[in-house]
């Protein structure tokens, strides 16, 4: 089993906390496509596993038409053996969901919505420099959900200008819909944004981790007690929609990666696609070669599983290291656990090792703290 994401390089204005790969300039968006295209058959040559999930991500996907999103689903279909039971979601920004566009991507074969919301606060909206307002985010659910289920909504936490009144009435907002999925991520500050050079010239003040925290740890409890099930750091979903795209990543599974800046994993090797739209296609259309790869040794591949085992549900499991790994590396991780155990962050029950509620938040810290340096 595999999933296939495609990565749509294009974006109406750059919000200032982003730092993913996209250009503003949609006049190449169908050499791009037809790049893209080609690029599905050149990796569909190599590869026999069934496809269970589909992910347009970006950059922007709700930029395409419905014809250019059933163009790349008609050729993975053609090229790729396909699970019956797949799901393909699209990223949309809400102002490109008008009413018509959900009407016609209910007819493609897209099962599944991601919008980005981030916040139903205008004024943290012109903060991260958004493309849309508070009601068109509103409108664009109401939209979505008279034809999809399956939609998830994006949300960012954390940011410079909000406060734990402005985040509770954020998720308050959320209340008057029966969303099933919700990414909630706390705000980082990626270099080569707008965001960081307003911190660093101290035009923007950061908030401190404790006022991060609250804001994480208020939105845990709340969505816990309407239902969710936090499956991972950052994602909650209702029994029975949890993303297999997201899971696919954090259960180690393969995925291949379309279009400019996309990455892939078979396993072993990673690869990341050039992330220069011009190059990419003159590449693609010289049978020149447009990633880079790179093989994971066993320490790489050990420290990677335990970094997503303790984001996830699924906890880390002993059993597994000691059977892709070997006994070193259960001894490592049981020996380096006990510090965050005798902490009340980290649990150990039928040989998984978990992060309690008092961990979660720091699991990334507390991973890096586990891993192994030197074999
Ligand atoms: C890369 S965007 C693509 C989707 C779409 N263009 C949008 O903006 O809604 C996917 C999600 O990543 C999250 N994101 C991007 N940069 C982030 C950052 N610096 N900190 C936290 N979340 C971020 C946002 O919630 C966003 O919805
Ligand atoms: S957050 Fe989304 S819309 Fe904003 S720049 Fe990044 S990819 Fe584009």
């Amino acid at each position: 089993m595999a999933g296939i994401y495609l990565h749509i390089p294009f974006c109406k204005q750059a919000c200032h906390y982003c730092n993913f790969h996209f250009s503003t300039s949609i006049t190449n968006k169908h050499v791009v496509i037809n790049s893209m295209i080609k690029e599905v058959e050149i990796k569909s040559r190599f590869n026999s596993d069934i496809i269970e999930s589909i992910y347009f991500g970006g950059g922007t996907p709700s930029l395409l038409s419905v014809s250019e999103i059933n163009n790349l689903i008609k050729i993975i279909y053609k090229k790729f053996k396909i699970s019956e039971n797949i799901e393909i979601t699209l990223e949309a920004n809400p102002e490109d969901l008008t009413l018509d566009m959900v009407k016609k991507l209910s007819l493609s074969l897209i099962n599944r919505l991601s919008i980005g919301v981030q916040s139903f606060n205008d004024s943290e909206l012109k903060m991260m420099n958004r493309s849309h307002n508070s009601n068109q985010s509103k409108n664009c659910i109401d939209n979505a959900l008279k034809y999809f289920d399956n939609l998830s909504i994006d949300l960012i936490y954390g940011m410079p200008n909000s406060n734990f009144r402005t985040w509770a009435k954020n998720l308050q907002i959320l209340e008057n819909w029966e969303i099933n999925h919700i990414s909630a991520y706390a705000l980082t500050v990626e270099s080569n944004t707008a965001l960081k050079k307003f911190i660093e010239k101290k035009i923007i003040m950061p908030l401190d981790e404790e006022e991060v925290y609250e804001q994480y740890n208020f939105m845990y409890e709340k969505f816990l007690s309407l239902n969710y099930i936090n499956y991972e750091l950052s994602s909650f979903s209702k029994e029975g929609y949890f993303s297999k795209n997201n899971s696919s990543y954090w259960l180690g599974k393969k995925y291949i990666g379309i279009g400019p800046s996309a990455h892939s994993f078979d396993g072993k090797i990673r690869s990341w696609n050039i992330s220069n739209n011009s190059k990419y296609v003159k590449q693609i259309i010289n049978n020149e070669l447009f990633y880079q790869k790179e093989h994971l040794t066993k320490i790489d591949r050990y420290n990677e599983y335990v970094m997503t085992g303790l984001r996830t549900i699924w906890g880390v499991s002993l059993d597994h290291i000691e059977e892709k790994f070997g006994k070193k590396f259960s001894y490592n991780i049981i020996k380096k656990s006990k510090k965050f155990i005798d902490l009340n962050m980290l649990e150990i029950f039928d040989r998984k090792i978990f992060t309690t509620k008092k961990g979660k938040f720091l699991s990334d810290g507390i991973a890096s703290e586990l891993f192994i340096i030197n074999c």
